[in-house]
Parts: structure tokens; C-alpha cells; sequence
């Protein structure tokens, strides 16, 4: 469903303890009134998501983040400054309102303040701030549209508010203001950069600390169902690509288009020009190579700005597996 209709249809159904998928910008989520405890079960259940791994509290104002947590110190208004609304996520200390199915046990609460036109309106028709993970099955590659979305839940939820293909494509950034040091535990299209440069200072999270403080890092996520290799350049994947050819392997590359245009006769998947197209396609592309195709054979697209983010999803879905070139 889309439109006003689906808006108001979707509110009435969190209002009752129900679960909604709605778009976001950067992917999407399944919702449930973060005040209700029994209504957060049931994304649990619905995901077959590990009950120790905390959600994030969606907000359509400012003034809601009051409602969740304690204090809201100097550093989160910079953020919601800077960044409010859009894809990043703040962690504070909670308050007693948010129950502990939502942070997972933990004394600390995730809020984001979606910028999706439909998302804000949908929150803001709900009355009460709404707890979301990605909407896909647990250890799927999350929805970046509505298909995707009705793939792995249909008969599972009662509603998908249908807002299109979100515009960033990846998760949140995930930045722990409850912390002395900042720290970004999850990077997204907001860069640790862009966070030092309103803060002054952010320390990074590389993803291989052994206690893991974004309890999701534990979990191997965003794997497509036919496994995936990141290969460190074109020639890399070129040569992977003819060693599986010869043992009847039907793979296929997934590069920038620079890199497509460099692979001829071999079947690419390209994910467009610019460092937003390639964000924006990423998990659609894995979507849609993974129901086809024997194997992911992925060009390393490298650290810079939010490549580095998009890489940090695309390495946990090929589970580390990396092929260098040989001579
Ligand atoms: O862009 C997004 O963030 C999307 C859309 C729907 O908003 N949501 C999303 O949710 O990606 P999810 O549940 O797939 O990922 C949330 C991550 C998990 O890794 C979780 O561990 C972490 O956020 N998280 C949530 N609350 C936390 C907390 N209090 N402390 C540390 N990590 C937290
Ligand atoms: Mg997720």
C-alpha cells in the first residue's frame, strides 16, 4: 500500500500493538510503539531476530528525543544540528519509559530521526516514537525497497507502506554519545569524519574488537544467499571469475561502473558512477544476484568517504573472504 491511506492505516495498526514495515532513507524498517513491550515481541518474532540485539527508537520531532532519555547533553545537539533529520542514530542513556525488549537489556537507548517524507509523517500519525529494526528476515541483507521487503516477510506482518526505493541505500551511522569518548560504532553515509568535524574528535569502531558494544556486530549479517568474495581489484576478480568459469561455476561481478566497463565478456552487475549511486544500489544488487547466480565476485571499492561504509557491509557479506591477484 502507499500513499496517505497507507499512512493512516499503518498508525492504526501500531496504535493497536501492531507491526508495519515503512520506508526510510536509508533502508527499511519494521515498526512497532516503542512504549509497548509486547508490540516490540513481535518484530522479534516476525525478523527471527535474537531478542539480544537492541532497536533503534524512530522520532518525527526533536522534542520526542526528551521523552526517551535522561539528559540530552551538548554533544547530541550539535548532532541533531548538523545531522537531524537523516541517516545517523544516537546513543544516550535511557529513561525508565523505554522498556527492556527494546534496548535489549541494555541502559542505553539508539534514537534516529528519520528524513523519508513518508516516514516522518507515518511517526507523527503514530503519536508515539517507534522502535525499528531493518525489515528484512535476521541475517538478510536489509530492504531498500518494498519488494524487497515482501520477499522476506510477506505473511509474516499485516502492512508495508510502500515509499519507493530508499535514497542511501545503507544503515545508519551509529554514533555512542554515552560514552566519554564519542565513538562511531557503525559507519553509514554520515562519514566519522563528518562526525569529528561538528564534535571536534570521534573514535572509530573497526569492527573486530572482541567485546562487541553495538551488540548486532556479533552477528554475521547482509548475507545474499549464494555467498559473496570481495576481490581487491579487476584483475583480482577477472581471474576468479575464469577460475570458476572452468569448474562450471556461474558467478558474477559486482563493480562500480568504471570497473564494469574494464571486465568485457563477463557478467557484471554495475552499480552506477557515482559514490551515491553505488550506496544507494548496493544491497539491491546482492538482492538480485543472489536468486540468479552461483556466486558474488564484489570489486573492492575502497576507504574513501562513505565507500568505506559500504564496504564495511559488503566484507561481513562475504564473511572476510577476500581474493588478491596473483602474478
Ligand atoms: O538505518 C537504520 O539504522 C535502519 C532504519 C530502519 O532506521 N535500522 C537498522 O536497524 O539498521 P537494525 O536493528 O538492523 O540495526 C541496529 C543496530 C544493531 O546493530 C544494534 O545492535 C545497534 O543498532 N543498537 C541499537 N541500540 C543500541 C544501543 N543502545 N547500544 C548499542 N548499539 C545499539
Ligand atoms: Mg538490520
Amino acid at each position: 500500500m502507499s500513499g496517505e491511506q497507507a499512512i493512516v492505516r499503518g498508525a492504526e495498526i501500531i496504535r493497536r500493538g501492531g507491526v508495519v514495515a515503512f520506508p526510510t532513507e536509508t533502508v527499511y524498517g519494521l515498526g512497532a510503539n516503542a512504549f509497548d513491550a509486547s508490540a516490540v515481541d513481535k518484530i522479534y518474532e516476525a525478523k527471527g531476530r535474537p531478542s539480544d540485539n537492541p532497536l533503534i527508537v524512530h522520532i518525527a520531532d526533536p522534542e520526542q528525543l526528551n521523552g526517551l532519555v535522561e539528559d540530552v547533553p551538548e554533544s547530541a545537539r550539535l548532532i541533531a544540528k548538523a545531522f537531524m533529520p537523516g541517516p545517523i542514530t544516537v546513543i544516550l542513556p535511557k529513561n525508565d519509559k523505554v522498556p527492556d525488549r527494546v534496548s535489549a537489556g541494555l541502559k542505553t537507548v539508539g534514537v534516529r530521526m528519520p528524513s523519508h517524507p513518508v516516514a516522518r509523517r507515518f511517526i507523527r500519525a503514530c503519536g508515539v516514537p517507534v522502535a525499528a529494526p531493518s525489515a528484512n528476515k535476521s541475517k538478510h541483507v536489509s530492504p531498500t525497497s518494498a519488494q524487497h521487503v515482501f520477499a522476506d516477510l510477506v505473511g509474516a506482518i499485516p502492512l508495508i507502506i510502500d515509499g519507493g526505493e530508499c535514497d542511501v541505500g545503507i544503515e545508519s551511522t551509529i554514533l555512542d554519545l554515552s560514552v566519554p569518548a564519542p565513538t562511531v560504532l557503525r559507519p553509514g553515509a554520515i562519514t566519522a569524519q563528518m562526525v569529528a568535524h561538528v564534535l571536534g574528535g570521534v573514535e572509530t569502531f573497526d569492527g573486530k574488537v572482541v567485546v562487541a558494544k553495538a551488540p548486532g556486530m556479533k552477528y554475521t549479517h547482509y548475507a545474499p544467499a549464494c555467498g559473496a568474495v570481495v576481490a581487491e581489484d579487476t584483475q583480482a576478480a577477472a581471474q576468479e571469475y575464469a577460475r570458476r568459469e572452468a569448474v562450471g561455476d556461474r558467478c558474477v561481478i559486482v563493480a562500480r561502473e568504471s570497473d564494469c566497463a574494464k571486465l568485457e565478456g563477463m557478467r557484471t552487475l554495475s552499480l552506477g558512477v557515482t559514490d551515491a549511486e553505488v550506496c544507494r544500489h548496493v544491497y539491491g544488487a546482492l538482492r538480485y544476484a543472489e536468486t540468479r547466480y552461483d556466486g558474488i565476485i564484489f570489486v573492492d571499492l575502497g576507504k574513501d568517504g562513505v565507500c568505506g561504509s559500504v564496504m564495511n557491509r559488503v566484507n561481513k557479506s562475504a564473511g572476510g573472504n577476500v581474493v588478491r591477484r596473483k602474478i
